[in-house]
């Protein structure tokens, strides 16, 4: 099996890169973030105080979280059978996710998901902690980043283009706020594992980083093109 761990801070294009790396490799993309911010959702639907692990970890074993490829090969998630892809991708819920994936128990929780998949299928995971916890023995692991400027442009355009209502200035705030949280948490902080490659992507366009991850995997996989 082979495996390959991206991980880095929100915005960096860590998801567009991989899902684009996945299917010219023919390798199965997946998004942990998505499975965190199915659960932000769930207890935001709830009217819970996401950063209450006393509220948070009675509310898990209650949980229905599925995780499924459509015919395109798209990951999609669905909360009590409920296909919530595209209702986890606002501002609020990141939020929500990044409170929820302090909690250690919530990230315990989620630890066979993660690694059954990489059991099962070449995978190529992108999130916070996949080089150093949940795929420490990866082929290649890629940290990959960008200033908070790029990072928050590329954001906002993007949020923008779904018809999202929001600015630039509240975005960068937004990330700055997630960064922080994500980085600064005692349970599997965002951080580079030691054997990481690191890769800036600030004034990379996007078909540049893929071809740089590209070259990669295939160095150190051995794995051509489809
Ligand atoms: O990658 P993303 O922005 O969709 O992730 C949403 C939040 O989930 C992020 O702020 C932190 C958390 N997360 C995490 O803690 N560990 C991961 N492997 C992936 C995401």
């Amino acid at each position: 099996m082979i495996s390959v761990a991206i991980d880095g801070p929100s915005g960096a294009g860590k998801s567009s890169v991989a899902k684009k790396a996945a299917e010219l490799f023919g390798l199965v993309y997946v998004d942990t973030g998505a499975i965190y911010r199915t659960i932000g959702l769930a207890a935001f639907n709830r009217g819970m105080n996401t950063k209450d692990a006393d509220v948070i970890i009675p509310f898990l074993p209650e949980l229905d979280i599925d995780m499924r490829y459509n015919e395109n090969g798209e990951q999609r998630m669905f909360l009590f059978g409920e296909d919530v892809s595209s209702r986890i991708r606002t501002p609020e819920i990141s939020m929500c996710a990044s409170n929820v994936s302090a909690i250690p128990e919530v990230r315990e929780y989620l630890m066979d998901m993660q690694r059954n998949m990489a059991k099962k299928y070449d995978v190529i995971m992108d999130g916070r902690d996949i080089g150093t916890v949940i795929l420490p023995n990866a082929d290649l692991k890629i940290f990959l980043t960008a200033s908070p400027e790029a990072r928050a442009d590329r954001r906002y355009k993007e949020l923008i283009q779904k018809g999202n209502n929001v600015t630039l200035d509240a975005v960068l705030e937004d990330m700055k706020k997630r960064d922080a949280q994500d980085s600064g948490r005692k349970t599997a902080p965002l951080a580079a594992a030691a054997d990481a490659v690191y890769l800036d992507t600030s004034d990379m366009t996007l078909e540049e980083s893929v071809s740089a991850v590209c070259r990669l995997i295939s160095e150190k996989t051995g794995k051509k093109l489809k």
